[in-house]
């Protein structure tokens, strides 16, 4: 796959067994050293495959949290770059899911105005849904994504054999994003999902390699033409602003994927409420999203830490709250007229119904 950039075009290939590939996968590329960031559950649990990929080259592994995804945090990174005498000759390589992408992205995009970075995603969210669209973010406090810039990697290797040792909250998180990316296509698009979710054992059913595909062809479909997040790409976010307040009002507690399919089911209702979408449509969605709810007490969150953290979000653009709703599959919205009366009141529901 070959993705055009107005920063740097960038190539995504999907690759089987990509940690006994070092020597292939580098074979075309100039450079003079690699620098690894390594996400430490990954290091744990490919040792041996990443202490041989890696060899002599220096590495550096980073824990994945939000909290390390941070302004104050990334200072030690630079400081570890720099110290190595890291130049613009040199290649970054990541290995990790959305967490170390993001900071990767960011410190590859600032540490001498651009170097060269590579990326491994090995979460089926950075593999289906965030390696592709250039987006790079920090957290600040504890808001997210606050700060960030445009940047994609040279190159992006997916191996999804990686999601094979994800634990059911991350592959579920993945999921989230692929679900949403779905309900976001076309009819056809949304036949292969439902075909995807019946099959027993997601992680290798025959359609888990084409429905990441399917995926990213999707989320390119919509930030083509569009990169920088100014029109149809904003759309994206379906699930997104409510998911955004859920995850920093919980404290990280319900993870980014979870928390966007309790943020389109909370957009959904919002949509119902307001005659955007049909009950038999809502239904139908609800009974997808019921399946992959994360099991989290929703009334310990209080609908004034939702309210605060909707106010401080990056794509709303007037005095009211902003949100995407939703009419049917492939028809999203952008309303920047959210008040917060409705969403109270229709918080209040969302709990009644939520799963306990
Ligand atoms: N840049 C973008 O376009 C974009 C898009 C969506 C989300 N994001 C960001 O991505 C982050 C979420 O990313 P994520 O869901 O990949 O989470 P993550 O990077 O936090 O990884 C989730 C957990 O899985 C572990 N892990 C990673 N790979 C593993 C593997 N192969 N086997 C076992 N465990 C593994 C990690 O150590 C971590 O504990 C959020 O910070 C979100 O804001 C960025």
């Amino acid at each position: 796959m070959k993705i055009k950039s107005i920063i740097k075009d960038y190539y995504l290939e999907f690759v089987d067994n990509a940690l006994g590939k070092k020597g292939k996968l580098f074979s075309k590329l100039k450079y003079g050293r690699l620098f690894y960031f390594v996400d430490k559950n990954v290091y744990k649990l490919y040792q041996q495959k990443l202490e041989r990929f890696i060899k002599n080259d220096e590495f550096l592994v980073i824990p994945a949290t939000e909290r390390n995804k941070s302004y104050s945090k990334i200072a030690n990174y630079y400081k570890e770059l720099i110290e190595k005498r890291f130049t613009r000759n040199d290649i970054l390589v990541t290995f990790g899911g959305g967490v170390l992408q993001d900071l990767s992205g960011f410190i590859a995009s600032t540490l001498y105005r651009g170097i060269k970075w590579i990326f491994f995603p090995t979460t089926l969210l950075a593999q289906a849904d965030s390696c592709i669209g250039s987006k790079t973010s920090i957290n600040f406090d504890k808001s997210k994504n606050l700060i960030g810039t445009f940047y994609p990697p040279d190159y992006i290797f997916v191996d999804t054999a990686f999601c094979k040792t994800l634990t059911p909250e991350y592959f579920n998180s993945g999921l989230g994003e692929i679900i949403k990316f779905h309900l976001m296509s076309d009819v056809e698009g949304y036949t292969l999902l439902k075909k995807y979710l019946i099959c027993p054992n997601l992680r290798k059913n025959i359609y888990f390699k084409t429905i990441v595909r399917s995926t990213l062809n999707i989320k390119y479909s919509y930030f083509k033409g569009d990169e920088f997040d100014s029109g149809r790409r904003n759309l994206l976010n379906y699930g997104h602003c409510f998911g955004h307040a859920l995850e920093s009002a919980s404290n990280f507690a319900v993870c980014h994927g979870e928390a966007v399919i309790v943020g389109m089911g909370f957009a959904n209702l919002l949509s119902l409420k307001r005659g955007i979408m049909k009950q038999q449509k809502y239904n139908e969605f609800e009974d997808i999203f019921r399946q992959y709810y994360p099991r989290f007490d929703i009334s310990k969150v209080s609908v004034k830490d939702i309210t605060y953290y909707l106010k401080r979000d990056k794509k709303r653009v007037t005095k009211d709250l902003t949100m995407i709703l939703s009419q049917d599959i492939g028809k999203q919205f952008k309303f920047n007229d959210i008040k917060e009366k409705e969403l109270i009141q229709v918080y209040r529901d969302f709990i009644k119904k939520y799963p306990g």
